[in-house]
């Protein structure tokens, strides 16, 4: 039975030597908060139909860095990729020239994959970050290597300009995450069929402003931020970043269910999104031959440790992702507990797609373990780094860090 098995999934890797990926990619999501609770059709259809890892972890619980880690299979310290300003190298020229040629959809493309790429870097910022006050000054804009559509400016949902293949267009009333779901079905539709694609699809939510779809604007009308032990929790025996101010939430924190709320209402129309894109793949007959990997870019954190609410920070909260992923020789329903890292992202897609992991990446191929039946358990030491943002200004001064422009913005002392 188990030779039979084994067969069957060499047969279906053989067939299928070049496989087809849509990895989608969302941003802010996070697992510890029951994020993925609201997301049904995403747990039906990729979830059932495949692996989940839960024990996935991001390498740096930030966007650009995250996300060029994601890309490169390479940490920030080897990226250079250190914060979200051109500065830090988010976007900057090195990371054009010395990161993204070697990206993987980029090393897919050359081995003749068509792709469509999605993505969201960061530009500049303007102010400062401060490292307590829980301020996105950040610029987005989301950036497309061929054929793809990218976001102009901040997070929106609303009310936003999107460059198709780099000329702006302004929608007023369209729900940026179902246009991004028209796109990659016109993608799936309209793609070269000569040979295999991969498609990345990076959504809005649930990034800040938290801008639901009208149509999902009441749909939880009294969930609240999850109370869950680290909530509101302050003690002096943790790390002295715990130990910050606020020493406790107020009594009202209506901002924070608010904004835990709002997040899952927006995870709404992504969840719709994962149904039509499934769908499509199926209509079209190529389900079978596509690897739909899902995932985030970093995790979040809602009033734990008396937190208001972000990501950068090195706890469970906003280092843990969802990480969800079906296709070809994966086994269905099977929750893996082997450690999955951001890093190793990369190496993966290129193994499964027959591509050699190049030496230069930091994660290793974890397509074995994928296509394994094992619900593995394997101890994994995990790397996570990140050196904060800020300026002389904004630092806490009770805080132990020291403001270093000329090396990194600050580094933990
Ligand atoms: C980017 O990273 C490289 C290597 O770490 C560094 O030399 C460079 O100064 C950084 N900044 C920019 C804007 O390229
Ligand atoms: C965008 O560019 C690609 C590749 O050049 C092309 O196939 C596609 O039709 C273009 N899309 C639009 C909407 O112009
Ligand atoms: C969209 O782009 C136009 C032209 O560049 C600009 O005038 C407008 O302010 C932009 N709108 C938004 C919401 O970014
Ligand atoms: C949803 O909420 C937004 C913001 O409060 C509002 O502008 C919009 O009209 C609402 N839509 C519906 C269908 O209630
Ligand atoms: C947080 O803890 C403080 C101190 O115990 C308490 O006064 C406040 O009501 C708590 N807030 C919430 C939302 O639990
Ligand atoms: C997946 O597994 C879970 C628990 O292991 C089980 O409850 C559920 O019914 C399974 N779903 C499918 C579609 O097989
Ligand atoms: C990002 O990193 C660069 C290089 O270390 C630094 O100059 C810049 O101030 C940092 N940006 C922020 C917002 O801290």
């Amino acid at each position: 039975m188990l030779v039979l098995k084994f067969l069957l999934i060499s047969i279906i890797i053989c067939i299928d030597a070049k496989p087809n990926f849509v990895f989608i990619l969302t941003d802010d999501q996070d697992l510890r908060l029951n994020s993925m609770t609201v997301m049904d059709k995403t747990l039906e259809l990729v979830g059932a139909k495949g692996k989940t890892f839960e024990n996935a972890f991001v390498s740096s619980p930030i966007c650009c860095p995250s996300r060029s880690t994601i890309l490169t299979g390479k940490y920030a310290h080897n990226t250079g990729v250190v914060n979200n300003s051109i500065s830090g190298n988010c976007s900057s020229v090195y990371w054009q020239q010395n990161s993204e040629p070697y990206s993987v959809a980029n090393l897919l493309k050359k081995r003749g994959l068509h792709h469509v790429l999605r993505w969201k870097v960061s530009k500049r910022s303007k102010n400062r970050v401060m490292v307590r006050k829980r301020v996105e000054a950040k610029n987005t804009y989301r950036r497309a290597t061929t054929g793809g559509s990218a976001l102009e400016g901040n997070s929106k949902y609303y009310n936003y300009n999107i460059s198709v293949n780099g000329t702006g267009v302004y929608h007023e009333d369209d729900y940026l995450t179902d246009l991004l779901a028209d796109h990659s079905l016109d993608f799936l539709r309209n793609r070269d069929t000569s040979g295999p694609f991969f498609m990345t699809v990076a959504t809005p939510a649930a990034h800040a402003p938290f801008t639901p779809a009208n149509r999902h604007n009441d749909s939880f009308p009294d969930l609240k931020a999850l109370r869950n032990p680290s909530f509101n929790y302050s003690s002096t025996d943790k790390h002295w970043l715990i130990q910050m101010p606020p020493k406790h939430l107020p009594e009202d924190v209506t901002i924070l269910d608010n904004v835990y709320r709002n997040r899952q209402e927006t995870l709404l129309a992504v969840d719709e999104m994962v149904e039509r894109i499934v769908k499509k793949l199926e209509d079209l007959e190529i389900l079978d031959e596509t690897y739909i990997i899902f995932s985030s870019d970093n995790g979040f954190h809602i009033g734990q440790f008396t937190q208001p609410w972000d990501k950068r920070e090195p706890y469970e909260t906003d280092i843990r992702i969802p990480l969800l992923i079906s296709g070809p020789g994966v086994p269905a329903n099977v929750s893996d507990r082997h450690p999955f890292t951001a890093i190793d992202i990369a190496p993966t897609i290129l193994d499964l797609a027959g591509i050699s992991v190049p030496s230069y990446m930091d994660g290793t191929s974890l397509k074995d373990v994928l296509l394994s039946d094992e619900a593995g358990s394997i101890a994994k030491h995990i790397f996570v780094e990140y050196w904060g943002e800020g300026s002389p200004r904004t630092v806490e001064k009770s805080c132990p860090w020291e403001y270093d422009d000329e090396n990194l913005a600050v580094s933990v002392l």
